[in-house]
């Protein structure tokens, strides 16, 4: 039976008012934007250990030759990579780091690596 009553109780249930979409909205906006910052503050436990070795040149040169060479250059100039020689002074330890491990930006890879070798690639791209 289709009674008045019941019709705009239909009614009611199919009515979703702009002002609950647009709280919904802004609560997932939240909510993201929450996600997205705790995961930036949280420590990689790679780049913590990776930060707390001392590096060395010599061996980051060695590791750097057999890696990097191919794409930034024999003396890091720059060739299909940019010239890496004012990479340490533009760009923090950590986002060096994130750039050698997580592939961020093809078409350069991501490398599986040590941290002991980071370190060392590290010191080497310091003393350039
Ligand atoms: C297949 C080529 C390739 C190889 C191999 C490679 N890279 Fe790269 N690298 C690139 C390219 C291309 C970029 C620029 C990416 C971009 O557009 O941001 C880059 C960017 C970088 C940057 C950021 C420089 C800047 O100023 O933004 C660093 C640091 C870096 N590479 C380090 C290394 C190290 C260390 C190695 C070796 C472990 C290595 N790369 C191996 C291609 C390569």
């Amino acid at each position: 039976m289709n009674t008045p009553s019941s019709n705009s109780l239909i009614n009611k249930e199919k009515k979703i008012s702009p002002f609950r979409i647009f709280l919904l909205f802004s609560a997932t906006v939240v909510f993201i934007i929450f996600l997205w910052t705790m995961g930036s503050f949280k420590e990689d436990p790679f780049i913590t250990e990776t930060l707390s070795i001392q590096g060395e040149a010599l061996s980051g040169s060695k590791l750097f030759k057999i890696n990097c060479v191919g794409c930034h250059g024999i003396s890091a100039q720059g060739f299909v990579g940019p010239d890496l020689h004012e990479a340490t002074q533009e760009m923090s330890d950590k986002k060096i780091i994130n750039q050698v491990i997580r592939g961020l930006t093809p078409p350069m890879p991501s490398f599986e690596i040590e941290p002991q070798s980071m370190a060392d690639l590290l010191a080497y791209m310091h003393t350039l």
